[in-house]
């Protein structure tokens, strides 16, 4: 890591503004459904409160409220969940910047305070200086633990750390620390997952990963537009027309390299993916009038062979319609032999940590990344500027 990290920052009697990525799943009542991305700050908030620190000042944004206040993006549930996480009192502020706002963290007497919802302003997701001076006036250092939010050059992610000492917190840290490995130095042999529903979010994971691991197994949604490329039947599933060519360079660019890309050998079908629930199995060439919607269990069991040996697994994306549980197979056989493996297993996107949760199986994974677009811009090779932004050592 050639940035500074929180444990290089002396943060004895110091105001530390900690951007974290609290950008939780909430439903229509607002309560939130998953607080793992909450849950993965902790321990940082928790490092500045025990080395020190004065007051930790937390800022997140919350949905995409468009630069203006919106009553159902306010923090207020989110101060109550982190109340009740750190056992410790937490003083929740209207407000993100101003007068008021510096008045208020002076005149509390809670140690840890969250900041309102920061995109009520337009000059967060501008990267106004204005804007990042302002907030960076609250504090006397800055820490970003903001995963999820590192792809995007905002002024609480990239503009502030022009204006303060910025480095990493633990858990962007540890981000790094695991998905940077498996870029740089993967044990061999790497295999890569990929799901998900759309060929055109992987395709930069896939440039980058394919010279580095030694086999791709695609599945989810992407796989159809690649069984289509390979010349199969692929029904009514869907289709990214506009893909087919870069899936067939894919293939060419694969035979040059000697990478392995494997794709679904049967698939789980239906008429209506709405109102259908039952397991219906074909080959590799999906009928006419059909919907793929899972892996059977020839793929199952291929890409099982091809995981047993691996000593550095990445996954990215669902193998199926996994919300609906009579499709949800594939993803649910594989996370079960990848628990069960001794590979390095790095899980990334949202769905794939939301599908491993489901499993209860998040012990067994080497690393839950808490970023959705942030940990596939990582994975295509990308300079994040939420980490580019923090300080040299
Ligand atoms: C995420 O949930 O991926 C991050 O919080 C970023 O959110 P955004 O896509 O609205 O910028």
């Amino acid at each position: 890591m050639d940035k500074l990290t929180v444990k290089d920052l002396d943060l004895r009697d110091k105001r530390v503004l900690l951007r974290v990525d609290f950008n939780v799943p909430q439903d229509k009542e607002l309560n939130i459904t998953d607080d793992s991305r909450i849950r993965a700050s902790i321990p940082t908030i928790k490092y500045i409160l025990e080395h020190g620190a004065s007051k930790v000042i937390i800022m997140t944004h919350l949905g995409r409220p468009k630069g203006m206040v919106d009553e159902r993006f306010r923090l207020n549930p989110l101060a109550e969940r982190l109340e009740g996480l750190l056992n410790d009192p937490v003083k929740k502020i209207d407000d993100c910047v101003g007068e008021q706002v510096k008045a208020a963290i002076e005149a509390s007497s809670e140690k840890i305070v969250l900041l309102e919802n920061l995109r009520f302003y337009p000059g967060e997701e501008k990267n106004e200086p204005e804007f990042a001076a302002e907030l960076a006036s609250l504090g006397d250092v800055f820490v970003n633990d903001a995963f999820g939010t590192a792809h995007r050059a905002h002024a609480s992610t990239e503009g502030i750390a022009h204006f303060l000492k910025s480095a990493a917190g633990l858990l962007l840290e540890k981000e790094i620390r695991y998905l940077g490995e498996a870029l740089k130095n993967p044990a061999h042999p790497f295999v890569v997952i990929l799901g998900g529903a759309k060929v055109s979010d992987k395709i930069g994971v896939i440039e980058n990963l394919l010279p580095k691991c030694e086999c791709l197994l695609i599945a989810g949604g992407m796989a159809y537009t690649f069984l289509a490329a390979s010349g199969k039947e692929i029904g009514k599933s869907k289709l990214e027309e506009n893909k087919l060519t870069v899936a067939k360079q894919i293939f060419l660019k694969a035979g040059i390299m000697d990478k392995e890309i494997i794709l679904p050998v049967d698939n789980i079908i239906v008429d209506n993916i709405e109102t259908d629930n039952k397991r219906v199995l074909v080959g590799a060439d999906i009928p006419a009038d059909k919907i793929g919607v899972d892996i059977g269990p020839e793929t199952i069991k291929l890409f099982q062979e091809k995981l047993k040996d691996a000593k550095t697994v990445v996954w990215n994306g669902p193998l199926g319609i996994f919300e609906k549980a009579a499709f949800a197979v594939g993803t649910r056989e594989i996370a079960y032999f990848l628990a069960n493996s001794s590979a390095t297993k790095i899980i990334g996107g949202g769905d794939t940590a939301a599908a491993i949760a489901a499993l209860k199986l998040e012990d067994k994974m080497t690393h839950i990344s808490t970023g959705g677009g942030a940990s596939l811009e990582f994975l295509e090779g990308k300079v994040l500027p939420g980490i580019a932004a923090l300080t040299d050592k």
